[in-house]
C-alpha cells in the first residue's frame, strides 16, 4: 500500500485540500494556493483512495480444530472494507469452518477449539468481554440452502430487528431491506403471504434481505447459490455485486467462475492452509503458487 500524503485531506464536498506540511518554514510557503498538475492530482487521488481502504477484519495465525483434527491451519488474512472476498478451494478444505469463525458460528459446534485471533475493526472477536450474540447480530450470514422461517415474507425480514427492540418504522425497514435484496417488486403485493411459497431463488434473496435488515457491515455467505438454478444464481450474483457499494462480503464458493465473476479479492485454501491470496484477477490469471494454478485451471479439486 502506498504511503499516504500527510498534507492532503478530503474536504466536505469530496474535493482535495492541500495544506503546507507543518514542519515547513512558513516563509517558504508564500501562497496557500498550490497549483497541481493533473498527474499530481491523479497520484494524490490514488493515495487518498488507498488510505481510505480500511481493513475491517484481521485474521491472524488462525487454527481451528474439531477435537484432534485440524481443519484450518495458521491462516492470516485481511478483509478490506467494501470489497467482495471469495474463499475458494476443494471440498473439505476448511472454507466453511473459516467463514463460521468470522461471526462465532462455530461456537455452536461441540469440541471446536480455536487458536490465533480474528479482530473486527480492531476488536478481538474472541475477547473475554465480547458477547457472541452481539457478534452474530452485527456480522450477518447467509447459508447454502435458503432457510426462511415458516412465517410471512414481511415477518421474516422484520423478525431480527423486532426481537432486538428496533424502534424505527419497521414497515419502512422491511421495504428498504427487500429493495436492497432486489426482491421488493416481486413480493410487494404479497408481504403477508408465507415465505415458503416463494421460489428457491426468491427465498435466498429473502434470507439476504433478512440479514440486511439487521444493518450489518459485514455479510458472510456460504455457497449461497449452490442450491439454485442458473437463472436464480445469476440474479444473486448480480445482487452480491450491487451490495458491495454498501457492505463488505465474504463469499465461500466452490464455483470458480462465480468467484471470478463476483469477487474483488480471492483467497485460495487447501487442506486448511491459505495457499494464496490477492486480487481476483491476479489469482486467476497470474497465480503465484503452482497449487493455485493447478486448482484454478481445473487440474485438481
Ligand atoms: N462439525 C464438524 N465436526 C467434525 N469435523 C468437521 C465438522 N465440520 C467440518 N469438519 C471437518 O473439517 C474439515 C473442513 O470442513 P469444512 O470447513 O466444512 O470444509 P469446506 O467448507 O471447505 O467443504 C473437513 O475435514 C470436515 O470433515
Ligand atoms: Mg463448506
Amino acid at each position: 500500500m502506498k504511503k499516504a500524503q500527510d498534507n492532503v485531506s478530503v474536504g466536505a464536498g469530496g474535493q482535495f485540500q492541500v495544506s503546507a506540511p507543518k514542519d515547513l518554514d512558513p516563509h517558504l510557503t508564500t501562497s496557500p494556493e498550490i497549483k497541481l498538475s493533473p498527474e499530481t492530482r491523479n497520484r494524490m487521488s490514488q493515495d487518498t483512495e488507498d488510505r481510505q481502504r480500511k481493513t475491517i477484519l484481521t485474521i491472524r495465525d488462525l487454527s481451528i480444530y474439531y477435537g484432534e483434527s485440524r481443519a484450518v491451519n495458521q491462516v492470516s488474512l485481511d478483509i478490506e472494507e467494501r470489497q467482495i472476498t471469495a474463499i475458494i478451494g476443494p471440498s473439505g478444505c476448511g472454507k466453511s469452518t473459516l467463514l463460521r469463525a468470522c461471526n462465532r458460528m462455530n461456537d455452536f459446534i461441540p469440541e471446536v477449539r480455536i487458536e490465533g485471533s480474528i479482530s473486527y475493526h480492531g476488536k478481538d472477536l474472541y475477547g473475554g468481554n465480547v458477547d457472541p450474540v452481539e457478534v452474530r447480530r452485527r456480522i450477518g450470514m447467509v447459508f447454502q440452502k435458503p432457510n426462511p422461517f415458516p412465517k410471512s415474507i414481511a415477518k421474516n425480514v422484520a423478525w431480527g430487528p423486532s426481537i432486538n427492540g428496533y424502534r424505527g418504522d419497521l414497515a419502512a425497514l422491511v421495504e428498504k431491506s427487500l429493495r436492497r435484496a432486489a426482491l421488493w417488486d416481486e413480493v410487494k403485493d404479497r408481504l403477508n403471504e408465507s415465505a415458503l411459497g416463494l421460489s428457491g431463488g426468491q427465498q435466498q434473496r429473502l434470507c439476504i434481505a433478512r440479514a440486511l435488515a439487521m444493518e450489518p457491515q459485514l455479510l458472510l455467505m456460504d455457497e449461497p447459490c449452490s442450491a439454485l438454478d442458473p437463472i436464480s444464481t445469476s440474479r444473486i450474483e448480480d445482487l452480491i455485486f450491487e451490495l458491495r457499494e454498501r457492505y463488505t462480503i465474504i463469499i465461500v464458493t466452490h464455483n470458480m467462475q462465480q468467484a471470478a465473476r463476483v469477487s474483488d479479492m480471492t483467497a485460495f485454501l487447501d487442506t486448511g492452509v491459505l495457499i494464496e491470496t490477492g486480487e481476483t484477477d491476479q489469482v486467476f490469471t497470474r497465480p503465484r503458487e503452482k497449487k493455485t494454478e493447478d486448482y484454478v485451471s481445473g487440474r485438481f479439486g
